[in-house]
């Protein structure tokens, strides 16, 4: 009988203060959402055994502090992650905007064998917010950054509705094996 081997993948969540890395990821794991917010500190994770293809998968995903006063991640910390996923809130400009630094520190500090090929994934949360009207961050916009990166996948998401979160790990842990 082949020997079945599991596999533990790493990902690390990033994004700024309050877009909703935490919801989504309880969302995901727990099937619960609640509108409360408390800021996650430091940093913490869940996580998820999964089938895909043949393979045993433990996905282990990891929060982390949007607010930097929280952020007290060393380096040890991203080393040996297998995906990142960038979220930012389609509401709000500046979340957007903070991209390119999650992106760039992450790089620094994981600093994998090859970064132009390590895999990432953007979100774009709270889709649900006033239907869509408030949205401040267009699809294309969303879809261009990620094309500027090389081809990142990416997902629009609400955690509040439960809208495309599975699709959107279940693509970070298709990369991280992938990547392995
Ligand atoms: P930090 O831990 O500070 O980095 O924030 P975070 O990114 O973990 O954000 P969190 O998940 O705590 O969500 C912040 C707030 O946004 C909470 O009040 C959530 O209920 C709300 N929220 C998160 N996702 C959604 C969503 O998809 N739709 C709506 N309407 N609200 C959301
Ligand atoms: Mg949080």
């Amino acid at each position: 009988m082949a020997m079945r081997r599991r596999t533990l993948l790493k990902v690390i969540v990033l994004g700024d203060s309050g877009v909703g890395k935490t919801s989504l990821m309880n969302q995901y794991v727990n099937k619960r959402f609640s509108l409360q917010y408390k800021a996650t500190i430091g940093a913490d994770f869940v996580t998820k055994e999964l089938q895909i293809d043949d393979r045993h998968v433990t996905l282990q995903v990891w929060d982390t502090a949007g607010q930097e006063r929280f952020q007290s991640l060393g380096v040890s910390f991203y080393r040996g992650a297998d995906c990142c996923v960038l979220v930012y809130d389609v509401n709000v400009g500046k979340s957007f905007e903070s991209l390119n630094n999650w992106y760039e520190d992450f790089l620094k500090q994981a600093n994998p064998s090859d970064h132009s090929s390590f895999p990432f994934i953007l979100l774009g949360n709270k889709v649900d917010i006033d239907g869509g009207n408030s949205r401040v961050v267009s699809e294309k916009k969303a879809k261009d950054w990620c094309a500027s990166k090389g081809n990142i996948s990416y997902f629009e998401t609400s955690a509040k509705e439960d809208y495309n979160v599975d699709a959107a790990f279940l693509c970070a842990a298709k990369s991280a094996l992938a990547n392995e």
